[in-house]
């Protein structure tokens, strides 16, 4: 494999679907995870097998419908789970069990009542009984984020030796700033023993905003997979977003590295998700939300109506939007008025123009927004006709 490529793994049907109100039917399942892998991503999360006979059976039957990602299974480090996630993924055609433990000093303490020198036995036993059903074997290390390096060090060189495949660096609670995450995945880079034979993955929460820029600084120094989610839902303020770090990728080819994902199929992907989970993305949501490509603003309008660079970094082609949109607010201009009534008809003269503007504006002060209809009323109301050579 490259060392460019940055595999993409999607955790939208595991940690995604952990989110209240988000439960989704094993149908709804298996259709996200066809749109998955036609969107190209490299591992599908597909569920928590053990954790309930109902995830257990979309794990199973994703396994069978996946035509190219490998499909994963979460399990914690224990040997119930992992014959239960090797069962579920038993007609996987890559198959990949997700197995790990907490490893900060909370996680050991309070959640384990353990000692760091049992959590790694118990990782390293968790590791060794995955290999013995599949070859790709991912440990994560719950709280990394939080962990002491040189005791995160310690515990990724014993499941190295043990057969770990992908190692999960989880930033669990989302509190790493982006420059002290990525400083992390640098020194497990340069400390562990065996690193490069296996790939580094980074697991980042948004608990602070921060999940986006900590998966990439994670990339920036030597990660080689990142988890996320469609639309970048997960656990409380959820996970980084797949749409975003794709395009971070992609629009930043200075960065040299490369998803492999057709990100012309992502807003039609974060739509599916937002209607199957019944959740909508917030309108200023970045590459997928409402107005990730409308401009409402009069000088920004101009701007855009004269070349769309001017303040667009992306082209909405390139994610599966049609077209920017113009917005008639208020707050917009001549430009946007006569665009917005070229594209419904009407080639307006400067005249007309300079006639419709303060009666449009008076319209806008009372509306959020002013549609075709509302255009066709004002025109109408100014005896402004159609233009013959549109028609
Ligand atoms: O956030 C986390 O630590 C997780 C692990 C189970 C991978 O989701
Ligand atoms: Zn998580």
């Amino acid at each position: 494999m490259s060392n460019n490529k940055v595999q993409i793994f999607d955790t939208t049907l595991r940690d995604g679907e952990q989110v209240p109100g988000c439960k989704l039917n094993t149908e709804q399942k298996l259709i996200i995870a066809e749109r998955l892998d036609i969107l190209g991503v490299d591992v599908i999360e597909a569920g928590f097998p053990v954790s309930s006979p109902g995830d257990f059976t979309s794990v199973e039957k994703i396994s069978k419908l996946v035509k190219t990602a490998t499909v994963c299974g979460l399990t914690r480090a224990n040997k119930k789970d992992i014959e239960v996630a090797a069962a579920a993924l038993k007609y996987a055609k890559r198959p990949r069990i997700h197995t790990g433990i907490g490893t900060s000093d909370s996680h050991i303490i309070y959640k384990f009542n353990s000692t760091p020198e049992k959590i790694i036995e118990r990782a390293v036993q968790a590791v060794a009984y995955a290999k013995s059903f599949v070859e790709d074997v991912e440990f994560y290390a719950e709280d990394a984020g939080r962990t002491d390096n040189a005791y995160l060090a310690k515990v990724l060189e014993k499941v190295i030796k043990a057969g770990a495949t992908v190692l999960n660096i989880p930033d669990t609670t989302g509190y790493c700033l982006p420059d002290e995450y990525g400083a992390k995945i640098k020194y497990l880079k340069e400390n562990v023993k065996g690193i490069d034979n296996v790939t580094i993955s980074c697991h980042c929460h948004n608990d602070l905003g921060l999940a986006t820029a900590n998966a990439i600084a994670g990339v920036q120094n030597g990660a080689r997979q990142i988890e996320c989610t469609i639309n970048g839902i997960g656990e409380r303020a959820g996970n980084t977003s797949l749409e975003e770090v794709v395009m971070i990728l992609k629009q930043h080819p200075n960065l040299n590295l490369d998803t492999g994902i057709n990100s012309k199929l992502l807003y039609s992907t974060s739509q599916l998700v937002q209607e199957s989970m019944g959740m909508k993305v917030q309108p200023n949501k970045a590459i997928v939300g409402e107005n990730a490509f409308a401009h409402s603003s009069g000088i920004h309008q101009d701007g855009v109506i004269k070349n769309r660079e001017t303040y667009e970094i992306i082209n909405p082609s390139d994610v599966g939007v049609n077209e920017s949109s113009i917005v008639l607010t208020a707050r917009s201009g001549r430009a946007a008025l006569a665009y917005r009534a070229k594209n419904v008809g009407y080639n307006l003269t400067k005249i007309e123009l300079d006639d419709l503007y303060p009666q449009f504006l008076k319209f806008a002060d009372f509306h959020k927004q002013v549609n075709d209809e509302d255009l066709h009323h004002l025109m109408e109301l100014n005896h402004v006709h159609k233009t013959a050579a549109n028609f």
